[in-house]
């Protein structure tokens, strides 16, 4: 693998022990998968925040790193176990949330932005197209690698915040033309709600693995495209897919060769039956991947005229502070049902210490609720998990 005489240098020391090791961790996943060299980044994404998911190893090590550390790019973090101010309406103790906060106070030492969302790509770190960067949580490296056309691989925490330091990451995977290339068309024949888009991405994660998904017949909004992002790279391990009409670099690829599926209702139906391992719930959670602005206003427009009438069941809206502080008259409207929570999501935070049957509209949390919350799930859409509770 071929290193410039910088990155040699960097490598030997030269700008401290933080870069030398992030320079190491980064060459050494270069050599296991065969990258020719390193290429420059223009942003890093950064997952690990959570002190649920990290621990005191993690804090532990951030406190290390950020003793010399610092990022030489743009890099955002993901959301954290607890909305900062208000994380004693999530029942949190005092001793998560002293750890949570000592975690941001280490990313930001290391100038790392702690605006904390899954969706930094609608806030304050938006990629160009062709760029390479190197970001972590799969459902927004799969949004930035197929709607705006920016190239990333699957990166881990420590892989994103090592190449954050450096500013480099080793080319290889979807930093090439020749891997971005679909490998199977989907012809699809679904609804047009959120809900449907999540339980698309579902059952084709379930299919391709990871594979890269080529669309045709649908047409996702943005909304639609982060839930089916994410409900494919927690289904399978999808990285990057296209839709044809919309993603960049869908028109580059001939596809009159590729296996052809066909997914319609029952595919979907199959999908959804899959999530469900619960017939009530504890704990309504909206917001994998964080609420939109369009998405609080669709909500609280359903939810004008209605009344919460089940005391023994919590609702929680996820979204970032940036969303949240965009349409106060919205998220007013919804905190007569539950709090509107900034920056923290159902999966990430420490639910299983109060709550065992969680309901979702998200087929990424119906994935991750058994296995990292310990929850029974009910995977349904919106309007049909608020009636469980009107
Ligand atoms: Fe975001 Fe949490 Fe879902 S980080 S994509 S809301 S699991």
């Amino acid at each position: 693998m071929y290193l410039t005489r910088d990155e040699e240098d960097i490598l030997g020391g030269s700008k401290g022990e933080s870069a030398q090791k992030a320079m190491e961790l980064i060459v050494a996943l270069g050599k296991v998968y065969g990258a020719d060299g390193l290429v420059d980044i223009t942003s890093a994404h950064l997952s690990g925040a959570s002190y649920k998911t990290i621990g005191d190893g993690g804090l532990k090590y951030l406190e290390d790193v950020s003793k010399d550390a610092k990022v030489a790019v743009k890099a955002t973090l993901n959301p954290l176990g607890m909305d900062r101010d208000r994380w004693r309406e999530m029942k949190i103790s005092d001793h998560f949330a002293q750890k949570q906060l000592r975690i941001i106070e280490f990313y930001g030492k290391m100038g790392v932005r702690t605006t904390c969302s899954c969706t930094p790509y609608l806030i304050d770190n938006i990629p160009s197209f062709g760029d390479h960067v190197a970001w972590a949580e799969s459902s927004a490296l799969s949004f930035v690698n197929s709607y705006i056309g920016a190239r990333t691989n699957r990166e881990g925490g420590p892989g994103a915040l090592a190449a954050a330091i450096i500013g480099k990451t080793a080319n290889y995977g979807l930093h090439s033309d020749e891997n971005r290339r679909p490998t199977m068309v989907i012809d699809a024949d679904i609804g047009s709600t959120l809900f449907d888009h999540s339980l698309l991405g579902q059952a084709v994660g379930r299919i391709i693995g990871g594979g890269i998904p080529y669309y045709r017949n649908i047409r996702p909004d943005i909304e639609s495209l982060k839930s089916m992002s994410a409900a494919m790279a927690a289904a399978g391990s999808v990285a990057m897919f296209h839709v044809e009409g919309i993603t960049p670099e869908a028109s580059l690829h001939d596809i009159k060769d590729l296996e052809r599926v066909h997914i319609g209702k029952k595919e979907l139906e199959d999908a959804r039956l899959s999530l469900n391992t619960a017939d009530d719930v504890q704990l309504i959670a909206f917001g994998c991947p964080h609420l939109t602005v369009r998405e609080i206003t669709e909500m609280a427009a359903f939810l004008k005229d209605k009344k919460k009438r089940r005391e023994d069941v919590d609702i929680w809206f996820c979204t970032s502070s940036d969303a949240r502080n965009k349409c106060p008259d919205q998220v007013r409207i919804l905190e007569r049902f539950g709090p509107v929570l900034a920056d923290t999501c159902m999966v990430v935070a420490p639910i299983e210490a109060n709550y065992q049957r969680t309901g979702t509209n998200s087929a990424k949390a119906g994935n991750y609720l058994p296995t990292l919350c310990s929850q029974k799930v009910i995977c349904s859409d919106f309007s049909k998990l608020m009636e469980m509770v009107l």
